[in-house]
């Protein structure tokens, strides 16, 4: 896998699968002798995000959820910021919880205190977890933000029942360890609806009609957009985010599905399958 070096609007990796195209990466990435890129592993497995609220010492876990970053349904088509999550992620069992805490998570932490920079905030970590070879089961780091996820927030907040404030109230005063979140029990599901042409260049100015009010398990969550003359209208490549609540991924899923029904704006892209992985793992 090649990385330029840098941030790179989600564009900058080649997961290059032959020396080919392996090459043709580094020369379009190093084309005019100048730049880095970082060359890593390519790992297999499952993708979930571990999202933690730290405060130098202390990490406290948010619920588990997991993203889908291909723009088209059966994951295909170019990579996104995300184009759905749902919240929590099968893939991260109370097992592989407790591994990422005690093999990701805390020693980070302390590692990053050791070299005197303490870390207080949101510590995302983007992990790798495989079924089957030689790291079944051990959570292997993809890569870390200092941010909370998109669109994996949306779901995570719907769960959240304690008061998000007071948890970074917490963080703020370095008493992590004697707060604790209380989560929904329920699954949380939300799909993204992206803008004509996003991810190259999406267009800007649609006007969005249609998008429902917010209910004790629904909401739409506001991104790409902007107001204009009292109507929203798109402004950016995420334009929406439409969470649901439900018993399970599935119930979940069908209420995200059936809340977006109703809002139309011209160009939209949506994909029709988030949720899959952990729909056919129950199944
Ligand atoms: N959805 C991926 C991210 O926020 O990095």
């Amino acid at each position: 896998v090649i990385k330029a070096d840098g941030l790179a609007a989600g564009k900058g990796v080649v997961v290059a699968m032959t020396i080919t195209e392996a090459h043709d990466a580094l020369n379009m990435m190093l084309g005019n002798g100048e730049g880095r890129v970082v060359i890593e592993e390519f790992m297999t497995g499952e993708e979930a995000s571990f999202i933690c609220l730290c405060d130098g010492t202390h990490a406290l876990p948010f619920a588990s959820s997991q993203d889908h970053k291909r723009i088209f349904d059966h994951d295909e088509g170019p990579n996104t910021g995300g184009m759905g999550a749902y919240s929590p992620a099968p893939v991260v069992t109370p097992e592989v919880h407790a591994r990422v805490m005690r093999e990701v998570i805390n020693p980070t932490l302390k590692g990053m205190a050791a070299e005197g920079m303490p870390f207080s905030g949101f510590l995302y970590a983007g992990l790798m977890i495989a079924a089957t070879g030689e790291h079944a089961g051990k959570p292997r780091v993809v890569e870390f933000n200092a941010r909370m996820g998109d669109p994996e927030t949306q779901p995570i907040m719907m769960r959240l029942k304690t008061d998000f404030l007071s948890l970074v109230e917490a963080a703020l005063a370095g008493k992590l360890d004697v707060v604790e979140a209380e989560w929904d029990r329920r699954a949380a599901l939300g799909v993204v609806m992206a803008a004509a042409n996003y991810p190259d260049t999406p267009t800007k100015g649609d006007v969005i009609t249609g998008i429902p009010k917010a209910t004790d398990d629904s909401k739409v969550f506001h991104a790409g957009t902007i107001e204009k003359d009292g109507t929203p209208v798109t402004n950016g490549g995420r334009v929406l985010c439409v969470t649901t609540l439900g018993d399970t991924v599935k119930i979940a899923q069908r209420r995200a599905y059936e809340t977006l029904a109703s809002i139309q704006f011209t160009g939209m892209q949506f994909r029709h399958d988030i949720g899959y992985r952990a729909i056919g793992r129950k199944n």
